[in-house]
């Protein structure tokens, strides 16, 4: 595909900023060819332009949906970062539990999902580690933008390469089919959760709150207007005494002074305090 003009690239950029918040910087033209050359030769376009100006000249919705899920960036692994995952092993899941023992519910979103490992990686902590939360009502609730994230983390279905990005060997061994060159995820864990689309800057919120939620590694990619937006929206979305988990280099400071960071073993957590 020939490379995308400046004037195009401008275009996709406005398209993507106006659909999902995420702001492409001009380092990103590089990505386009590896991100849309696929669909714009599918698509009968010769050039990354062709496809660009047909997807905005024509309103096609659903084209210009494709290309903005194709723009985003759905890096993912399990366990990621692993610090996190260690808080909420050590610290979070003990204090909430011992916390709703009277209740027994406790409820977890994962707010940019992407294909589901993150989510997964939770479902799996709380069976090994804390099975007495088996006959709790949990909800582990997975959102993304971008569909075929979502179709994919419903299935539960991870090749290879997948599978080799974090996962602990004990979780491959009890919670994982081999299907030829893939590898399914148990029907226990994966009835357990719940995976949907939600696009985090034009779409209303679940209902209901939740004690956890991680937004990690998406507020990277908004400006600061759109990082407050959603900060404070998923805030609104957390239970008193509920935590949030961003990702290894996202923060609130200067963003929402008000959700103060905690420090702990190598990670940070913010924790919503009732009045
Ligand atoms: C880098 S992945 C992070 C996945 C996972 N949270 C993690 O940390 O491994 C970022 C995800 O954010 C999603 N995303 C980007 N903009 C979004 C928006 N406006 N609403 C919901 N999800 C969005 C992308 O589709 C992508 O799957």
């Amino acid at each position: 595909m020939t490379p995308i003009t400046t004037s195009f690239f401008t275009q996709l950029r406005d398209l993507v900023f106006k659909r999902s918040g995420i702001v492409l910087t001009s380092e990103q033209e590089y990505l386009v060819e590896a991100r849309l050359g696929g669909m714009a030769r599918e698509l009968g376009f010769t050039t990354g332009d062709g496809l660009i100006r047909h997807a905005i000249e024509s309103g096609d919705d659903g084209l210009q949906v494709k290309i903005v899920e194709a723009m985003a960036t759905g890096e993912t692994s399990w366990y990621r970062d692993i610090h996190p995952f260690d808080l909420l092993k050590d610290l979070m899941l003990p204090e909430l539990i011992s916390r709703k023992a009277d209740q027994q519910s406790l409820s977890v979103w994962s707010a940019a999902s992407s294909t589901g490992q993150e989510l997964y990686s939770v479902a799996m902590m709380l069976d090994y580690f804390f099975p007495e939360t088996n006959e709790w009502d949990v909800r582990l609730l997975g959102t993304d933008l971008c569909e075929s994230a979502i179709s994919r983390a419903k299935l539960g279905i991870f090749s290879t390469l997948e599978m080799n990005r974090g996962l602990p060997a004990m979780m491959l061994a009890q919670y994982f089919t081999r299907r030829e060159a893939s590898f399914q995820i148990s029907e226990e864990i994966r009835k357990r959760t719940r995976f949907q689309t939600l696009n985090l800057v034009h779409d209303w919120l679940p209902p209901s709150k939740f004690d956890i939620i991680l937004l990690r590694n998406v507020l990277i990619y908004f400006d600061t207007p759109t990082k407050r937006q959603v900060l404070e929206a998923i805030w609104s979305k957390l239970n008193d005494g509920g935590y949030l988990l961003l990702g290894s280099t996202e923060t609130t400071i200067g963003i929402a002074d008000h959700i103060v960071p905690v420090q702990s073993s190598g990670a940070t957590y913010y924790q919503k305090r009732g009045n």
